[in-house]
């Protein structure tokens, strides 16, 4: 029968603390003048660098490494998260999605037959972040459901539209807004009344995420729900253009507007009867609208008006809360992760970040799962991001507070595993600003000296690693890698992820003479790193896991 109990590793010890550093955003690329971590001071990500090939290696964070559909999809939090934790690569939203409107057995399942129920008497209201990003949703898979809902008779259909400009360039929401226009007058040549009844920037309006800032989330339902926002206009690539020229906001922050008939009245307020489906694929970001939606107790903000709705996920996007209750798409079923087995077989284990990261080593790192799986085992602590700024305004952002908690931890002798991740890398890249992301590198960099210098302390163990590209490459580029100008000759910065592989480093006072990384995984990848991290707590990773990147030679 199945056991959680982990056999002993032959040859490593128990009991030593290991950090678990996780820096977002943290490529390794070619060096120069865009890669701001090779720009920034980072001496101690240097010095462990010159730990290669035995203690520093490179792992793949984006594609099939991952889970990803292609391997032309970058790495993201939420995989890379998944895969590090799981030890195992699952076929993720992205690919779920796929496989289900193309198979059409989306149209067949539970979630969609309860929408359907609406289309009768009501309006389908599709909300999600329109881009073909694939890292929250993919505008070709809106695209397929449009079409196959009003096959399936939908009626009446309004979109409510994210723009994007952070997994995609800035700019590039025009265009997005473009085709998805053209697909719904197709629509309406076909008798289908649909419309885009809503928008605003993803970062300004809906996709808060880990409640750092339900007024986000308020925006959007004023705009999406009640018809109520600042701007109103009749077209949305009107709205688009307009406001990113007048209020100068980057198609991430694009303020609220509702798109208004010839008398004025908003096309598409959401409505006792009709039917909602919020189209991102990925969890973090959907959860906090999921709960306006669908909990009857709600006192994040005044609703003013709780429209009797069906209402469906294109996922479920928390197993545990069960949120929301219906969706078209079956998630990854993410199970026995190493957080998991390691608190079952007595590992103690704290995990920080701020709250714009706290989810991702807590809840993706643990398979998308809310909670401890032990609290007596287990500490998950989150220091309070800054909200309401975007971070290349505190580019160090709360790196020192949350390597601070980690030392503490790792000092107390408490815990056998604390694990952090660092996020300046990551969010400030994806504000564009170059400068203000060297910063972030530097200080992401301090953060880490700080926790090494505990785990030299306590002669513990560390591995430091990351989830994904970003902040190593900040131009786009063409095929051979040059940097490409757009029509006034300024360079196009990049503010989305990357198809870098990151780092991984080991190392410590703790770490057993004769442990290094083998040479006969080289395409390892984050999946990899669970095992690692079990053997270094002396266990063995049970057999379905991806292969250990580490061996242990006898001297
Ligand atoms: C976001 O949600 O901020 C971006 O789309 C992806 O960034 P993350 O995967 O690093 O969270
Ligand atoms: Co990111």
């Amino acid at each position: 029968g199945f056991s959680w109990k982990l056999a002993d590793h032959p040859k490593l010890p128990k009991g030593k603390i290991l950090g678990m550093v996780v820096l977002d955003g943290w490529g390794e690329a070619n060096p120069d003048q865009y890669n701001c971590i090779h720009v920034a001071d980072t001496p101690t990500m240097d010095s462990l660098k010159k730990g290669a090939p035995e203690k520093w290696r490179l792992v793949k964070a984006h594609g099939s490494a991952v889970g990803l559909p292609t391997e032309d999809d970058m790495g993201n939090s939420e995989v890379g998260h998944n895969a590090l934790g799981a030890g195992r690569i699952y076929a993720q939203g992205a690919k779920l999605v796929d496989f289900a409107l193309d198979s059409g057995k989306i149209y067949e399942g539970e979630g969609f037959k309860y929408i359907k129920e609406c289309f009768e008497t009501g309006t389908l209201h599709l909300i999600g972040l329109l881009s073909d990003g694939g890292v929250h949703s993919r505008i070709d898979q809106l695209q397929l459901l449009l079409k196959g809902a009003s096959e399936n008779g939908a009626k009446r259909i309004r979109v409510h539209i994210l723009t994007d400009g952070r997994d995609v360039l800035d700019g590039s929401s025009v265009g997005f807004v473009e085709t998805l226009e053209n697909d719904l007058a197709k629509l309406r040549e076909k008798g289908v009344d649909a419309q885009i009844a809503s928008g605003g920037g993803r970062m300004y309006v809906t996709m808060d995420r880990y409640e750092n800032d339900w007024e986000v989330v308020k925006r959007g339902w004023d705009a999406q729900v009640l018809g109520e926002a600042p701007h109103k206009f009749r077209s949305a690539v009107e709205a688009v253009k307009k406001l990113r020229e007048d209020t100068k906001a980057s198609d991430q922050y694009i303020p609220p507007f509702v798109i208004v008939d010839e008398n004025g009245k908003p096309v598409g307020p959401i409505v006792d009867g009709d039917a909602v489906v919020t189209f991102n694929f990925r969890a973090d970001r959907m959860v906090m609208i999921a709960k306006s939606l669908e909990y009857e107790d709600f006192d994040k903000f005044d609703r003013v008006r709780f429209p009797k709705i069906h209402y469906a996920g294109m996922l479920q996007y928390d197993g545990e809360l069960k949120l929301p209750n219906h969706y078209l798409v079956s998630p990854p079923e993410i199970e026995r992760t190493s957080g998991e087995y390691l608190v079952h077989n007595g590992v103690r284990t704290f995990a920080c970040s701020e709250t714009v990261k706290f989810g991702h080593v807590t809840f993706f790192w643990n398979g998308n799962r809310s909670g401890y799986f032990d609290p007596s085992m287990e500490e998950y602590v989150e220091i309070p991001s800054d909200s309401g700024i975007t971070f290349n305004v505190k580019p160090k952002m709360k790196a020192v507070e949350i390597a601070e908690k980690a030392r503490d931890a790792i000092l107390s002798r408490k815990f056998h595993q604390v694990r952090v991740n660092l996020p300046n890398g990551d969010m400030v890249g994806h504000t564009g600003d170059i400068e203000a992301t060297i910063v972030a590198c530097k200080a992401a960099d301090e953060a880490v000296k700080i926790i090494l210098d505990a785990i030299e302390q306590v002669g513990g163990i560390y591995v430091v690693t990351a989830d994904h590209g970003n902040a190593e490459d900040m131009v786009k580029r063409n095929k051979s890698g040059q940097p490409l100008l757009d029509k006034t000759g300024k360079i196009q910065i990049l503010t989305s992820h990357t198809l870098q592989p990151v780092p991984i480093a080991i190392g410590g006072p703790g770490l057993a003479a004769g442990v290094r990384f083998r040479n006969d995984v080289p395409g390892g990848g984050l999946a990899n790193v669970a095992a690692t991290v079990m053997n270094l707590h002396g266990y063995e990773a049970p057999s379905d896991y991806e292969p250990t990147l580490i061996e242990v030679i006898d001297n």
